[in-house]
């Protein structure tokens, strides 16, 4: 699929800056131990452009967070994620999968902060 978008709204512009950067950024909460329907519903609105994304071989940084820290929360996503950078052609950077944010503060105390600084670093 390489367009045009059959809905004229703001999102054929974005998809337009999308295909001419290098990199692009999901970052998402954990909604039901998946992606927020938000990005989802951006991500979905990538069908019009799928040929040309699959081409462009964007480089990927993943951001999740959730509230909880058991070892499930992010299995869902993580195969999620997988399985776009696949079908999706994108170079993967790096991810944040960072748990337990369910108090206010808690981006201030945990190490993520200091992940995120150093993932930003390496790309
Ligand atoms: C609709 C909804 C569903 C959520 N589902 C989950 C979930 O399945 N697991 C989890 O750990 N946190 C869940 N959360 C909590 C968010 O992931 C958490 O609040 C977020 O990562 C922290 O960002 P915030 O500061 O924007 O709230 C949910 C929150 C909302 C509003």
């Amino acid at each position: 699929m390489n367009g045009p978008c059959v809905f004229n709204d703001d999102m054929p512009k974005i998809l337009d800056t999308i295909l001419e950067s290098d990199m692009i950024v999901f970052a998402t909460p954990i909604y039901y131990f998946g992606f927020s329907a938000q990005i989802k519903s951006a991500i979905d609105r990538f069908y019009s452009r799928n040929g040309k994304i699959q081409n462009k071989h964007l480089k990927l940084v993943f951001i999740a967070t959730a509230w909880n820290h058991d070892e499930q929360v992010m299995s869902g996503i993580e195969k999620h994620i997988d399985i776009l950078i696949d079908y999706l052609n994108l170079d993967n950077q790096g991810m944040l999968l960072a748990k337990g944010y369910g108090y206010t503060g808690a981006s201030t105390e945990k190490q993520y902060m200091e992940e995120a600084y150093h993932l930003g670093q390496s790309i």
